[in-house]
């Protein structure tokens, strides 16, 4: 029996026994030692720092592995990512790994690489009402969980007032972090702890759309604001140049997510409290890896699944770790994300 036959034989035993869930390159794979196999890479967008590090750390993965990568991005434009999915699909490539800029529009992309028999990951966001075959995330729930759970904890014996800036609508994961703050927000509440003076969704994940959410919250509430629960740091980079503009920067707490250099060094220099370390060289190489053996047809086990309304989604969530002013040595730093003296400005 050939050893790649053998595998998917004894991997369907194991699912059986074990109630694992399998998923295999769909087809048009490329088998080992043939060609290099091509993976595709469609991007939502390289305007944000992050995914400047998803892309290089991504592309490196895979060429060590003997893959190259086409990557496009698409400006945050869904006709235009549906397009980049179809250009990606006629190159010939074994994989289409997807970035989507709105999770529902992309089901489009997934349907058309399936057409071609290639296979798609998800990576960090979930693509909706689609038979999508893989989807590598971080715990988003958690993500939320740790930012509202930060400022409880730092907020704790006063009556806090919270302004709530919360991600783009089109982006599952927005909604992931929001329920995240809820669990741990709303006892707070019920309590009498604390009051969300207001929160508004920012489309686009863009700051000038989380400075107009703060400055619409000001006009409303006031200037008595004791923090900013900020979804990601693209936001909390919005949120603290209206903080300046008010002269509140450095008095009132602010999450983040991603830990971006500029809210690093926000962090320790005291205008930003804290944000969220997702091991991107993690989230990225194990992407790679999972897509090479798609394109080359072979066998990935997932342990969980997430309903993404069509189907359940064979999916990987990975760790996120809090970062602020006493943990930036310990994480950012010790794992080499950002250089100290990039940090520190010295
Ligand atoms: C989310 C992602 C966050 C953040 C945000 C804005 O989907 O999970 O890490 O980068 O997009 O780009």
């Amino acid at each position: 029996m050939k050893p790649r036959i053998a595998l998917v034989l004894l991997s369907l035993v194991l699912s059986l026994l074990i109630g694992i869930t399998l998923r295999r390159g769909a087809g048009g794979p490329v088998p080992d030692g043939q060609r290099r196999p091509i993976i595709g890479l469609s991007m939502d967008t390289l305007e944000v720092e992050r995914w400047q590090h998803d892309r290089d750390l991504f592309v490196a993965r895979a060429n060590e592995l003997g893959a190259d990568v086409l990557v496009v991005s698409a400006n945050s434009d869904d006709t235009r990512q549906v397009r980049d999915c179809e250009a990606l699909v006629n190159n010939k490539i074994s994989a289409l790994v997807i970035i989507p800029h709105d999770g529902a529009a992309m089901a489009k992309g997934v349907a058309l690489a399936h057409e071609a028999h290639i296979p798609v990951l998800a990576y960090d966001r979930l693509i909706l009402n689609c038979d999508l075959d893989l989807y590598l995330t971080f715990d988003n729930v958690k993500v939320g969980e740790l930012q509202a759970g930060y400022l409880v904890d730092k907020l704790k014996g006063k009556h806090a007032r919270i302004v709530r800036l919360l991600g783009s609508k089109t982006d599952n994961n927005a909604f992931l972090f929001k329920q995240g703050q809820d669990n741990m927000l709303n006892p707070a509440i019920a309590r009498g702890d604390l009051e969300i003076v207001h929160e508004d969704w920012c489309d686009g994940w863009r700051p000038e759309n989380a400075k107009k959410v703060l400055n619409a919250a000001i006009t409303k509430a006031g200037r008595n604001i004791d923090a900013v629960l900020c979804s990601a740091d693209i936001l909390s980079a919005g949120a603290i140049q209206v903080l300046l503009e008010e002269g509140l920067a450095g008095k009132v707490l602010v999450t983040g997510q991603d830990a971006d250099l500029s809210s690093c060094q926000r962090i320790v220099e005291g205008t930003q409290s804290m944000t969220i370390y997702k091991p991107l060289k993690h989230l990225a190489y194990t992407a790679a890896e999972l897509a090479v053996k798609m394109a080359r047809g072979q066998v990935i086990v997932a342990k969980e699944e997430l309903d993404n309304g069509r189907a359940k989604v064979p999916s990987i969530f990975l760790k996120v770790l809090v970062v602020d002013k006493d943990t930036m040595d310990s994480t950012v730093i010790a794992d080499g994300f950002h250089k100290r003296e990039a940090i520190y400005r010295k």
